[in-house]
């Protein structure tokens, strides 16, 4: 079985910017099987769901293990040669390695609101070239990829070059797994959070609704719905048997752009779409084109099986 580091040794030859990417994901992975034991080991002095007391960088409560998970990327990646750190959990970028080559943002826990429900949580990360600094649209990614800690530990990864599924054993090892991931172009699942559906804006709401009409309404079908919280889990989802994801802007105070945010969650999940085949998009632009104007703006954000995501666009034009 190959692993990680001989996947990447063979995806990575090129230039010492790519060799630095691989580094760079290399240690990412490291942090992911420290993280996958933490929270797979019964600790009785550990709450890692309790809050911290202080918000994040875009105002969520954040829990200990958002924090611990934070620290452990950081000194993984400090190790790493990285240039610069950008987290969700962190005000202002990080710098790391003066001579360094990547950029590494990261959602270093996503779903946290699921910690204490024992559904899966993850980690979102994006590397882009450091020369052109932190503020550069996803298209720039140099890869992509999000670890699941689910009843599997995995990694779906892209360098830009279609995209790659992996598992971790008991020792932190990932093994690349025997899948061609392609999000097929057709389905009839959609995610969303349904309790926000009255304050959604009318391309959003009419989409749901025609989804929901089914075979009754202009869809002729019927659809299923749903929506785990924690865009990792909903996302691997997608890419094994196809659906679309949609965290809108609405009408609620702050919400004006969604929930989630530009840089270390749309556009890392948007490269890893697009190299599978699907779609990614704010309504309007390719997540991938949107150029980002601070480091913690959020985007609406939809994305998945290509024929269904002309169907959510149509709506939005
Ligand atoms: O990181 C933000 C996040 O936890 C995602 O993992 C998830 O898709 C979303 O928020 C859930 O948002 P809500 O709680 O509003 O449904
Ligand atoms: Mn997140």
């Amino acid at each position: 079985m190959t692993d990680l580091r001989n996947y990447i040794s063979t995806h990575s030859l090129g230039s010492p910017l790519q060799a630095a990417a691989g580094e760079a994901i290399l240690a990412l992975s490291d942090a992911a099987a420290q993280i996958a034991t933490l929270i797979r080991e019964p600790d009785s002095s550990a709450d890692f769901a309790a809050a911290q007391g202080s918000a994040n960088a875009d105002g969520d409560t954040q829990k200990a293990l958002d924090v611990i998970c934070d620290e452990i990327v950081a000194s993984a990646l400090a190790a790493a040669g990285v240039s610069t750190y950008l987290s969700e959990e962190r005000e202002e970028p990080v710098s790391m390695d003066k001579d360094g080559l990547v950029i590494v943002a990261c959602d270093p826990l996503d779903g946290s609101s699921n910690i204490d429900t024992n559904l899966s949580i993850g980690t979102i990360f994006s590397l882009l070239p450091a020369a052109t600094g932190p503020l550069q649209p996803g298209r720039n990614q140099l890869a992509s990829g999000f670890f699941v800690y689910g009843p599997q530990t995995t990694l779906l990864l892209t360098m830009g070059e279609g995209v790659h599924a992996f598992q971790m054993d008991a020792s932190g090892v990932f093994h690349l797994l025997d899948w061609a991931v392609s999000i097929p172009a057709q389905t009839s699942e959609f995610a969303i959070n349904a309790a926000n559906a009255r304050f959604w804006h009318a391309p959003a709401a009419a989409y749901v609704a025609d989804c929901i009409a089914g075979a009754e309404g202009s869809r002729g079908r019927d659809f299923n719905m749903r929506w785990l919280g924690s865009l990792v889990a909903d996302s691997w989802r997608i890419f094994r048997r196809g659906g679309v994801f949609l965290y809108p802007g609405d009408r609620r105070a702050g919400y004006s752009e969604g929930r989630l945010r530009l840089i270390y969650e749309a556009a890392p999940v948007a490269f890893l779409v697009e190299q599978a085949g699907g779609r990614a998009t704010d309504g309007k632009n390719a997540i991938m084109d949107i150029v980002p104007e601070f480091l913690h703006q959020r985007v609406p954000f939809m994305f998945g099986s290509d024929t269904e995501m002309e169907e959510i666009i149509r709506h939005h034009s």
